[in-house]
């Protein structure tokens, strides 16, 4: 499957074969694509929850207001920033490259970060965003279906993960085989609508 199949055969799945069952070697090489995910100055803020434990997907349905992807899927991911990540020993973010680089990242990280409350919760968001959709089409080249899903109980499912104090869930994924197709798309916006060439006016 090429990359323009991946992303037009993508959609939101509501029903997952509830026998299908991952693979740990398939779950592991997921996880390995969604990390080469791009972060801001490669702070890799991004920290994944993968479940596949029955009771645990069990109690994520629940708390996603009764919807039934978490339970048949096979896999549950619960993408959270970790909004300290900025100066988590961010020496390491460049590891590969020269210590003048690194010390370099390091001041531009505190520069943006360490009075910025907004900035934080606004690089977590776009972090996860490109990992969700980076997992969701790697699924599909496995073979794979998915649905990106925000329609929980934040509290309830930071309970059920142990979300440390300084993290927030941006989204859950589930992946998994599909048991049926997903509707015909809701219909996209005309393109004039959506793109502007140069500027919007
Ligand atoms: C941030 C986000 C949250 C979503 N939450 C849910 C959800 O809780 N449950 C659900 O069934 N679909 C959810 N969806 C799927 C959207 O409804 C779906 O992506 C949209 O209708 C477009 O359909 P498509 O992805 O099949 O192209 C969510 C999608 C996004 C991007």
């Amino acid at each position: 499957m090429d990359t323009f199949e991946a992303i037009s055969t993508r959609r939101a799945i509501k029903k997952f074969d509830n026998t299908y069952k991952m693979t740990s070697e398939q779950v592991e090489s997921l996880m390995k694509l969604a990390i080469l995910s791009p972060t801001s100055y490669n702070q890799q803020n991004w920290r994944f929850v993968t479940i596949t434990d029955e009771q645990i997907k069990n109690k994520i349905s629940i708390a996603a207001r009764n919807q039934a992807q978490p339970a048949d899927g096979s896999l549950v991911i619960l993408l959270c920033g970790n909004l300290s990540a900025w100066k988590d020993e961010p020496l390491r973010y460049w590891k590969n490259s020269t210590d003048e680089k690194q010390q370099h990242v390091k001041n531009a990280l505190e520069k943006k970060y360490s009075d910025s409350p907004e900035n934080r919760r606004d690089e977590a968001m776009r972090s996860c965003g490109f990992a969700a959709q980076t997992i969701m089409l790697a699924a599909r080249q496995m073979g794979l279906d998915s649905c990106p899903m925000v329609g929980f109980e934040y509290d309830e499912i930071a309970k059920i993960i142990q979300l440390p104090d300084d993290h927030l869930i941006v989204l859950m994924v589930v992946v998994g085989k599909s048991s049926e197709p997903a509707a015909t798309r809701g219909g996209q916006l005309p393109l004039n609508e959506v793109v502007f060439e140069n500027h919007f006016n």
